[in-house]
């Protein structure tokens, strides 16, 4: 605890836009979603837009953290019974799927990273469910977003949220302060207890991006050193946007002109303000 960086001003704004440019990416990619499509297809798509029309770099391709060996591709498709880091490849989309695309840019120097779940043709109801309390997860998380909150509000408020519906949250992944630098500190859990671990201050970054288990919350990681999957292999879902810590509240960075809008039960507790609660 205790090295968690505050961003300057000029952070700030260059983190406005690479959250925005992520989002941005999702926004293009929606429409090309559907039946038939491969990953790889997805991941070519994403990666052209960026490197040709937005001049951003995609983060994850040729990322290497300490043990792991060097990500191969520009995006993540996380498809189905996937947790996260799915390697894009020949894996072709049909109709009941539920896919993650995780997009982290680099413009200027600055990171943006978001995520957003879409269905493939009609959903099942345990898929849509999931979906939909994962999403409730991330912004129940968000909105508990202020200066001298503290990091265990966000993981305890997700965590009640998902268990109450019955399902699991994954411990072996979290949330990560970002910036010049793509992972940093804080940790942010999506578990925990209130008023516990690093208390926020306004100028901070990071992520918030539950990972959420139909099933039993262990995983296993695939031969590729990538791939995480559930253990009993049922459906699990993630949604992640990057956040500035306020004085009285939060900033959303990674938002775009298609962006979801906030679920039902945010906007009421805020009654009718915007996401951005400055
Ligand atoms: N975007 C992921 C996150 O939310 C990290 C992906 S690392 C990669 O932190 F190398 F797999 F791309
Ligand atoms: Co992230
Ligand atoms: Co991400």
């Amino acid at each position: 605890m205790g090295s968690i960086s505050i961003k300057t001003d000029e952070d700030i704004a260059g983190m406005r836009v690479a959250g925005r440019l992520a989002s941005e990416v999702l926004d293009f990619i929606t429409p090309y979603v559907k039946a038939g499509v491969s990953t790889g297809e997805l991941d070519r798509l994403c990666h052209e837009y960026m490197v040709n029309v937005q001049q951003t770099i995609p983060a994850p391709l040729n990322y290497c953290p300490p043990g792991y060996t060097p990500y191969p591709k520009a995006i993540c498709t996380s498809v189905n019974d996937v947790v996260c880091h799915g390697i894009p490849g020949d894996k072709v989309l049909k109709n009941g799927d539920v896919i993650n695309i995780d997009i982290t840019v680099i413009k200027a120097g600055y990171h943006g990273d978001t995520s957003r779940m879409f269905y493939v043709g009609q959903p099942s109801i345990l898929a849509r469910r999931l979906t939909d309390i994962t999403y409730e997860c991330m912004w129940l998380g968000i909105s508990k977003i202020r200066a001298g909150a503290y990091l265990g509000d966000i993981g305890h408020v997700i965590q009640q949220h998902a268990e109450k519906a019955g399902f699991s949250i994954v411990r072996e992944f979290c949330g990560h302060g970002i910036g010049k630098i793509f992972h940093e500190e804080p940790q942010v859990l999506h578990y925990g207890r209130p008023g516990t671990l690093d208390q926020l201050q306004a100028g901070m970054i990071f992520t918030v991006e539950p990972m959420v288990n139909a099933g039993k919350r262990e995983i296993r990681e695939m031969g590729d050193g990538w791939t995480i999957k559930t253990r009993d292999r049922s459906l699990s879902a993630q949604w992640e946007h990057t956040v500035l810590v306020t004085e009285t509240g939060y900033e959303v960075l990674t938002v775009s002109a298609a962006s979801p809008a906030p679920p039902a039960l945010i906007e009421e507790s805020h009654a009718g303000k915007p996401a951005a609660v400055a």
